[in-house]
């Protein structure tokens, strides 16, 4: 799955915010964690269990010994093959329930004798109408023993069938059921997704088996490593259009009797896990386009859509992406396949017919944009589904930010449809494996399709970063998690967190920098080469990663990589590396945001990293130097003796640590940025800032070392620096910008930014042009919001007149997409009822989601308190605002300084009857606690805090309990980080806004 939880940029200033701008602060990080852990939990519709501990202190009657009462599966049954026959309704029947039919027959072997048939079911009826709900039969001249009786054991969802003799070791049988389901729209297994086409509401069946929902379609040995051939047949309405995993096998054919219906036969699928089946009845249209190796790519969306031209950036993109793929993987697109081996023929690559299959075969990659999905994307073999925000692509509407999560989420899914589909990780507790690598090679892969747009720095803000910040809290946890802990739905859909996915990322993206990517490359092709089809666990890609290197003499390790690995993904946390270049000297340690916080969880590794250390020294690259896993150590590499000679270490930020130094390393660093930055790569300029305002915060470094890396902006013109120094001043904004540190620190900004706003207004030929890259373009994007926030009267005309402009005429809006987030806001805020009052109005007009999104988030920014008041009312009346929409909008009304209080006053006293009426729906009331506490600070407000959580005690807090908690712990350390802080911040601000 590609994550949910990609941070958008869509917001313009809005998402400055919002963004990875927790970066600085202590206990802060602690919620953007854990409200991703909670999205998780909130994604799993079912209740979570409670693991059992022991047999004995369990409540419950269970007896654990039984199979059917494991979660996991007994190795007894191992499938081969199914037949899957579904018919999904499009009207609701006489209870008023859309609902599926569905038959099927597994095909299985038996490995150990047993007398019990185990499969997954969930919420499936059986309908057969026979004394038993199965059918058993022997396939060859085996004889099935007889069924003594049926059960569904809802607890692990699982049909089981008892039978009254044992099935014979190496012997085959086969099952069928039928069955139907309802086809709810939960967004899980095989479920319903709606849209209004005109007036016209228009249903799509659709599904989502990651992780474990396969079993809510039809009964199945719903296990990652349970692979098998799957057959699917569709019934349904002959004017719809279905896909799956294959190709059909002839055109669609009426259903006998039923003129009305058409069934269509999809070919038989190559060995594959049920997480990855996938199969859509819908009024679709697509785009298509056959590469040339004999991949069918097609594009679907609603109609309209498709007309517009909204999925031709996607058609375009893929090709490119699935080639780039086939040669980084060295292994053909899987879905070529070559007829029933179910083997790949490398050497015949989209030439060659295989076994005198016509030549014209076609494989499919077929992938579509849904109107309601739960993840971001889904990686189903040869039919991703995705959102349609991800996957479709408006050259008239949508912004750069908008196209940039497009190709980097098709890139992401592609890459899967090798590593993870045509391979894939034994069980559950290794898909930090599998996500984190998806979420490195998406850079590499979407590189390949914009090469303009230097997407691979990106992973250092988006995945490196964003990641660290959780790491480094105590509550942090490893990548890898033993197996036998993962065995509930729940403690899987846990494991769909930020450590999975950007964590696994930053160290394969490590771990292929200290190898080389040519030698990754060679370790990963051997890697998918052996286990096509297969399953594995890390281990196997560390062992032909190793054979890679042992083939070679140029890569030289202090370790195998094993070892070195396991370091980084067995033990929470990473280090922050310590260099003092008076003396030479290197050392690490465990970097924890918050020093007070206890580290509860033991490492075999105490702490300690293999560490791959690249620098620079005055510009120069120096030799890769290993610290090996010891505190302490000393090289000459890293002793200066002169007054301008600097060591910088971590180059382009490959290593997944940060980086302290004696505080003359420091000063020579920002004397170096001061007078030619250019002699420090971009993303280290970024790093610099990053580190320094991470390490003040964790009280390493004094904080005004880490504003005195602030200065060299005034001369920086690029995203990457500017990116990570408002993300980290954001912080400093929350806690002062009710205070009078405000002023001077608006000044300071000011100053910095004149430059850049002038650069770019050069640079766009008075803000006409877009900028070349998109780097410039998310930078110009930067200069505008920060000019405008901070009194750049310039900034402020322009946005006013553009806005002005749309204002006059309506009809054409003459705002650039990109430019929309910042100039809607900006313009709001400086304008009143009437400048409200239209964009309202485009709001309730806008037909796309995207323009529909800025507007909402823009709505916010009015500095006119009732218009604000007015906006929060409205916010709860579900015909202004989507129910769904309610609290990010919330959210961005408690952005704005204003807000604040109006929102903490109107949860206050309206905390009961928000809790009556959204308590059991989708409302976030852990995101909205979180947003409406961020800038406490004061004593006066934790006394407020503590006095709510007293007076609605009775009524409950619900999800939002545990941000309750965390918020009344983040208050405290506010307050206490602003008493140290504060008058040294003021000072510093107050003497560089000269
Ligand atoms: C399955 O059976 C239960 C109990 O009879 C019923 O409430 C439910 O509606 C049925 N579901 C479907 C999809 O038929
Ligand atoms: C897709 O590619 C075609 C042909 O190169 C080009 O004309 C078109 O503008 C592209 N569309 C998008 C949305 O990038
Ligand atoms: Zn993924």
């Amino acid at each position: 799955m590609a994550k949910g939880f990609y941070i958008s940029k869509s917001l313009g200033i809005l998402g400055i915010l919002l963004g990875v701008a927790a970066l600085c602060t202590i206990v802060a990080l602690s919620v953007v964690y854990a409200q991703e852990k909670n999205r998780n939990a909130e994604s799993f519709t079912e209740a979570p269990e409670i693991p059992v501990v022991s047999t004995t202190a369990s409540a419950t009657t269970v007896d654990q010994n039984l199979p059917w009462n494991q979660y996991r599966l007994p190795t007894s049954l191992i499938p081969d093959s199914y037949q899957v026959k579904l018919r999904p309704y499009f009207t609701p029947n006489k209870d008023g329930l859309y609902i599926f039919e569905g038959s099927s027959s597994v095909l299985f072997t038996c490995k150990e004798a047993t007398n019990v048939i185990i499969i997954h079911s969930k919420k499936l009826n059986y309908t057969r109408k026979q004394e038993h709900m199965v059918v058993l039969r022997g396939v060859g001249d085996s004889q099935p023993p007889a069924i003594d009786r049926t059960e569904l054991v809802e607890r692990t969802e699982y049909l089981v069938v008892h039978l009254k003799g044992y099935l014979e070791v190496g012997h085959k049988y086969q099952m069928d059921t039928e069955f139907q389901g309802e086809l709810a729209d939960d967004l899980a297994g095989f479920y319903r997704s709606e849209y209004m086409d005109g007036n016209v509401k228009k249903v799509v069946a659709t599904t989502q088996m990651q992780a474990a929902d396969a079993r809510k379609s039809f009964p199945c040995f719903d296990e990652p490593a349970m692979k098998a051939r799957f057959s699917i047949t569709l019934i349904h309405p002959k004017d719809y259009v279905a896909l799956s995993n294959m190709l059909p096998k002839g055109g669609s054919v009426p259903l006998e009797g039923e003129p009305d219906w058409s069934i269509t036969e999809f070919q038989t699928t190559p060995k594959m896990s049920t997480y990855l089946l996938a199969y859509i009845v819908s009024e679709f249209t697509k785009v298509e386009t056959q590469s040339p190796n004999n991949v069918l790519i097609r594009i679907w969306a609603r109609p309209s859509a498709i007309d517009e031209g909204h999925g031709d950036y996607a058609l375009n993109v893929t090709g490119p992406i699935l080639n780039f793929f086939a040669g980084h993987y060295d292994t053909p697109y899987p879905l070529e396949k070559s007829g029933e081996s179910g083997v790949l023929k490398r050497e015949a690559v989209g030439t060659a017919p295989h076994r005198g299959h016509p030549t014209n075969r076609l494989s499919s990659a077929d992938q579509i944009g849904l109107p309601d999905f739960n993840a971001g994307a889904m990686e189903n073999w040869g039919l991703v589904t995705y959102r349609e925000n991800s996957l479709l692509f408006d050259p008239l509407s949508s912004s750069s930010t908008n196209k940039e999560r497009v190709v980097t989420v098709i890139a992401h899914e592609l890459a899967h449809q090798w590593f993870g589909n045509l391979v894939t990780v034994e069980w559950w507790n290794d898909l930090w494996l599998n996500e984190g690598f998806a979420s490195y090679v998406e850079y590499l892969g979407a590189d390949y399709a914009e090469p303009t747009w230097n997407l691979k720095d990106l992973i250092v803000l988006n995945d490196v970063y964003r990641v660290m910040a959780v790491d480094a809290l105590a509550s942090s946890h490893p990548l890898s998690t033993p197996a036998e802990e993962i065995n509930t739905p729940s403690q899987i859909s846990e494991l769909f967190d930020a450590i999975s996915y950007s964590k696994g990322a930053s160290v394969l993206r490590m771990l292929s920098s200290f190898l080389t990517e040519n030698l990754f490359k060679k370790g990963l092709a051997s890697y998918l080469h052996t286990f096509e089809y297969q399953n594995t666990v890390y281990q196997d890609l560390w062992r032909h990663l190793q054979e890679a290197v042992d083939n070679q003499s140029e890569v030289n390790l202090p370790d195998r990589v094993s070892n070195i690995m396991d370091r980084w993904i067995l033990q929470m946390g990473f280090p922050v590396i310590t260099v003092d270049t008076s003396k030479g000297e290197i050392s690490q340690e465990h970097f924890l945001l918050d020093p007070e916080s206890n580290v509860t969880r033991p490492s075999q590794f105490d702490y300690l990293w293999i560490v791959p250390i690249t620098s620079i020294r005055n510009g120069v690259e120096q030799d890769i130097y290993w610290l090996k896993s010891v505190q302490k150590d000393q090289h000459e590499q890293f002793r200066t003796s002169s007054d301008n000679e600097w060591v910088l270490l971590n180059l382009n930020v490959t290593g997944y640590y940060l980086v302290n130094y004696d505080e003359s390393n420091w000063k020579k660093i920002q004397t170096q940025l001061q007078t030619n930055l250019s002699a420090i790569p971009v993303i280290n300029r970024a790093q610099v800032i990053h580190d320094s305002f991470n390490l003040a915060s964790a009280g390493r470094i004094p904080v005004t070392l880490a504003l005195d890396n602030t200065l060299f902006l005034i001369q920086e013109t690029e995203y990457m620096p500017w990116e990570a120094a408002l993300s980290s001043l954001n912080y400093f904004k929350l806690m002062f910008d009710r205070f009078e540190v405000y002023g001077p620190m608006k000044n300071y900004l000011k100053k910095q930014v004149s430059p850049l706003f002038d650069y770019y207004r050069n640079l766009t030929n008075f803000w006409t042009q877009r900028p070349p890259t998109l780097m410039e373009q998310y930078n110009e994007v930067n200069a505008i919001s920060t000019a405008c926030a901070n009194g750049i009267e310039e900034c402020e005309t322009m946005v006013t007149n553009l806005f002005k402009e749309w204002m006059k005429n309506p009809a054409i809006n003459p705002i650039h997409p990109n430019l929309r987030s910042t100039v809607y806001c900006n313009a709001i805020s400086q304008g009143g009822e009437e400048e409200w009052e239209f964009a309202w109005q485009q709001f309730r007009n806008a037909t796309l989601v995207n323009e529909a999104d800025k507007l909402r988030a823009a709505l916010a920014c009015t500095n006119e308190v009732w218009l604000l008041n007015r906006y929060l009312s409205y916010t709860l009346n579900p015909d202004y605002i989507r129910k769904q929409d309610a609290v990010s909008t919330i959210t961005s009304i408690t952005n704005n300084v204003i807000g604040q209080t109006l929102v903490w006053d109107f949860v206050r006293s309206n905390w009961k009857k928000l809790f009556e009426d959204y308590g059991g729906g989708s409302f976030s009331f852990s995101n909205l606690i979180q947003a409406v506490t961020r800038r406490f600070s004061t004593e006066y407000e934790l006394q407020q805090l503590e006095k709510f959580k007293m007076e609605n005690m009775d009524t409950g807090f619900g999800s939002g309990t545990r941000a309750l908690e965390q918020a009344l712990e983040k208050t405290k350390a506010n307050i206490k980080w602003v008493k140290e802080n504060k008058e040294t911040v003021l000072k510093w601000f107050t003497e560089r806004s000269q």
